[in-house]
């Protein structure tokens, strides 16, 4: 076969800033060593996230002028509105500035003290608005998924058995809603099988517990089945997204994932009821139904990019590149989550640097790491982020501490990717100098973007 390459060619470029390992020195004791508080311009390669910073096709931009910004029944909004009814099957689409925005309506609404909403893995800022309601955010990941180094086609898959027995336990009528995150971003961007996103289903209208699912990443999660399930190979990936679909009662999405939107997000559902309570609280929070706080614009790109994120051309360079830079760092033995995910690679942290104690926090001290060597900013997924104290202020750290490098869509070349798995073999193979960070300074809730930290002495 031959190389599979970017299916795209550029029309317009943006600088990438250059300095060196002297100036990032300065530049990261000044940000605390967390990779938020760095100046983007102080950055080489940014892998800090893929959301909202894909590059936008033509056919964006030219959307993008076709906008209609009347306050309210805008001509944008219905495109908007009538891609995504085709895309998930849902009637009931509310649109929000992004992903979160979405979460905050729907946990305000379903949430409170005594409830559990259960999951494969709750995204951070899923958990934290489910927590901010009062209710209790479970992970339920099957057994493949808690370790990276161990290679199955599925390991975003929810732990049905697991789900059985905690539904027995706390009673369906404390659970008012199953999520399942596709691909499961904080465990690896590792896609989830239909067949398990069927039987969570059948369990879940068992119990009359409604599925939503967190769709970020439903394209790649789609391609993933397509690849690797049994009966998906010849089916068009919009048929197996409108499978996947078809199995929920609704979905939250941030556009700034596989919508190549900047910003933008939505609800969709099939309950009028929830709706109603839903458009009601967005009046007050978002906006008026027919923008919930976007431009017009956005609109019309979110619906464009919705389309084009299904093309298959993308998706097997979309896919390929994830896997093309996770090899490269396998073949260096450079712990990696396995196999690749969707939209990032994922390190090891505890696994390569186990001179670093978990409450000294390898998966930061790693993105410090890279920082130096390369001025790659990526970020850290593990006892930082997802970090609980017990009542004597000992750290509870998270099941795992990776480091993510997050690929933004369309933009890098395959020479950036190259350049990016130069620098961590280098880093890996001066693994040992590296040094654990302590915290100084964090908020109550989703301490990792302002914590200050500084290294231990
Ligand atoms: N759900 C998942 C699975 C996500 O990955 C994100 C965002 C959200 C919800 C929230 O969406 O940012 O539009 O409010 N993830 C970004 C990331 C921030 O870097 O992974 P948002």
């Amino acid at each position: 076969m031959k190389t599979i390459i970017e299916p795209f060619r550029i029309k317009s470029v943006e600088p990438i800033y250059f300095n060196t390992p002297e100036e990032r020195r300065v530049i990261l004791e000044k940000a605390h060593y967390n990779p938020f508080l760095i100046h983007s311009n102080d950055i080489l390669i940014d892998l800090l996230t893929d959301s909202g910073t894909s590059a936008m096709s033509s056919n964006q931009w030219a959307g993008i002028m076709q906008g209609d910004e009347s306050y309210a029944g805008s001509p944008s909004f219905f495109r908007f509105e009538e891609t995504i009814q085709n895309i998930t099957g849902m009637p009931l689409v509310i649109p929000t500035h992004q992903g979160r925005a979405a979460e905050k309506i729907l946990f305000s609404i379903l949430g409170g003290k005594g409830k559990y909403f259960v999951s494969n893995t709750l995204f951070d800022t899923t958990r934290a608005n489910i927590e901010f309601s009062g209710a209790e955010g479970v992970d339920l990941l099957c057994e493949e998924g808690k370790h990276p180094t161990i290679p199955a086609p599925f390991k975003g898959n929810m732990d049905t058995e697991a789900l059985i027995n905690f539904i027995r336990g706390k009673g369906a009528a404390n659970i008012p809603l199953c999520i399942i995150t596709i691909t499961n971003n904080s465990g690896g961007g590792q896609p989830v099988s239909m067949a398990n996103i069927r039987e969570v289903k059948r369990i879940c209208s068992e119990n009359k517990i409604p599925l939503f699912i967190d769709a970020c990443r439903f394209a790649e999660n789609a391609y993933f089945i397509k690849l690797r399930e049994p009966g998906y190979a010849d089916k068009p990936v919009p048929e197996i997204v409108k499978e996947i679909f078809s199995h929920a009662e609704g979905c939250t999405m941030s556009a700034k994932k596989d919508a190549f939107a900047n910003i933008g997000g939505f609800l969709a559902m099939r309950d009028e009821q929830l709706a109603l309570k839903c458009r009601n609280l967005l009046i007050i929070t978002e906006g008026f139904p027919t923008y919930g706080g976007l431009a017009g614009r956005d609109l019309e790109a979110i619906a464009i990019g919705l389309k084009e994120v299904m093309e298959e051309h993308y998706l097997q360079y979309r896919i390929r590149s994830i896997e093309y830079i996770t090899n490269k760092l396998i073949d260096a033995g450079v712990p990696v989550m396995q196999p690749a995910g969707g939209h990032a690679v994922y390190i090891d942290a505890r696994e390569m640097l186990p001179h670093i104690p978990v409450d000294q926090y390898p998966g930061q001290a790693l993105v410090g790491a890279l920082y130096l060597d390369g001025g790659i900013r990526c970020v850290e997924i593990g006892s930082l982020m997802f970090g609980k104290y017990d009542e004597q202020h000992k750290l509870i750290p998270a099941p795992m501490d990776l480091v993510r490098l997050a690929i933004p869509r369309r933009v890098y070349t395959q020479s950036h990717i190259d350049y990016v798995a130069e620098v961590i073999i280098e880093v890996f193979e001066q693994r040992n100098a590296i040094r654990g960070l302590q915290i100084v300074e964090e908020a109550p809730m989703l301490r990792h973007f302002t914590a200050k930290l500084k290294p231990v002495q």
